[in-house]
């Protein structure tokens, strides 16, 4: 196939994008580099920059693209709870002129990056797809009004679309690693405590009603998110709106994480106990039975193999 990947200079979206090239699928990024860096678009890939409200002049009716990948997105949740109108704009605002464009260019396939964030405070654990949606967040709000989106899209106009709500990804894959310039994610934290570009970790809230205290989130690695990408975007049928949660169904603490890191790398890793942050549940797990039973995905990554793909890819980068 030739897709068009959205964001595809990120962290996520690199990653799916050298998963695309290896499986023999042609594709194609565009990105605004907003987020993104240039030289995580694995070798050979045609790359535009550009932001999405352009995306009509790529996404040609000439230019025979099969399928869209959409991971282009603001999505730090402090942010946008600060500037929403931001959030609406670029996150809600481009998916709607990528589906315009999709539908000019009768490109009737997408997998769009959904997120765990839709949930909200889950008041069942593990998540499961049917799970009330309430989200806490500008953000969560984003990206649940766009799977509203792509329900309508599929219903009235038979676009191909698959939702998936990834839950925290973390490791690398291909060499491609995270690299926020705004880091809110805890293992790429920690790792910055053990390269001396951080002094300590801050561990927000020690007395949630967990076995030690600390918040618990479900871990996914990225090499794992990239392959249900590949799957859906294959199997999901005209008229259809999938909507998937990724997981590896196993929950972490905070705790864990840290001894995690501090197991891989053989480094120290200093933590400050603080009190919780406003709005943070006490834990996040996925179901993923669902893409388990309808394609055979299963996460075959587990934290070990995260925190050491990712410190292996940060320490390489450092030595360049
Ligand atoms: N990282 C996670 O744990 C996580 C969890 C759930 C969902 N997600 C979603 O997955 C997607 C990828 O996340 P990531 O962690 O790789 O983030 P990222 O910031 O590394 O990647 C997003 C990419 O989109 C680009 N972009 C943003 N707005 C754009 C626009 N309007 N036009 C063109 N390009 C634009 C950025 O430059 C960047 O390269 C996002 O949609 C995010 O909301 C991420």
């Amino acid at each position: 196939m030739k897709v068009l990947v959205a964001g595809g200079a990120g962290y996520i979206g690199s990653v799916v994008t050298a998963a695309l090239v290896q499986a023999d699928h042609e594709a194609v990024v565009l990105d605004d580099l907003s987020t993104g860096h240039r030289d995580a678009v694995p070798d050979g890939v045609s790359f535009v920059e550009s932001s999405l409200s352009d995306v009509s002049k790529v996404l040609t009716r000439d230019a025979g693209f099969d399928a869209v990948i959409h991971l282009a997105a603001k999505s730090l949740v402090g942010e946008s709870e600060q500037r929403p109108e931001l959030y609406w704009r670029e996150n809600v605002g481009g998916a709607m002129d990528l589906l315009d464009a999709m539908r000019a260019a009768d490109v009737r396939r997408i997998v769009f990056s959904s997120s765990s964030a839709t949930y909200g405070n889950p008041e069942v654990v593990p998540i499961e797809e049917d799970a009330r949606t309430e989200p806490t967040s500008v953000y969560g709000a984003t990206k649940l009004t766009i799977d509203h989106m792509l329900t309508g899209e599929a219903r009235v106009h038979g676009l191909a679309a698959v939702s998936l709500r990834y839950f925290n990804a973390a490791g690398a894959a291909y060499g491609l690693g995270e690299r926020h310039a705004t880091e809110t994610h805890l293992i790429p934290i920690a790792l910055q405590v053990v390269t001396g570009a951080r002094e300590k970790l801050s561990v927000y809230g020690t007395d949630y009603p967990t076995p030690d205290g600390t918040c618990i989130r479900d871990y996914i690695h990225v090499a794992d998110l990239a392959a249900a990408h590949l799957l859906t975007l294959e199997v999901v049928q005209p008229g259809e709106h999938r909507i998937y949660n990724l997981g590896s169904g196993s929950g972490y603490s905070v705790r864990d994480v840290v001894a995690a890191v501090r197991e891989v790398t053989g480094h120290p890793v200093p933590v400050e106990d603080g009190p919780r942050r406003p709005g943070d549940p006490a834990k996040l797990v996925a179901s993923s039975a669902r893409i388990a039973q309808d394609v055979g995905w299963a996460a075959r990554h587990g934290l070990t193999d995260m925190v050491s793909d990712a410190y292996e890819v940060l320490t390489a980068r450092l030595l360049n």
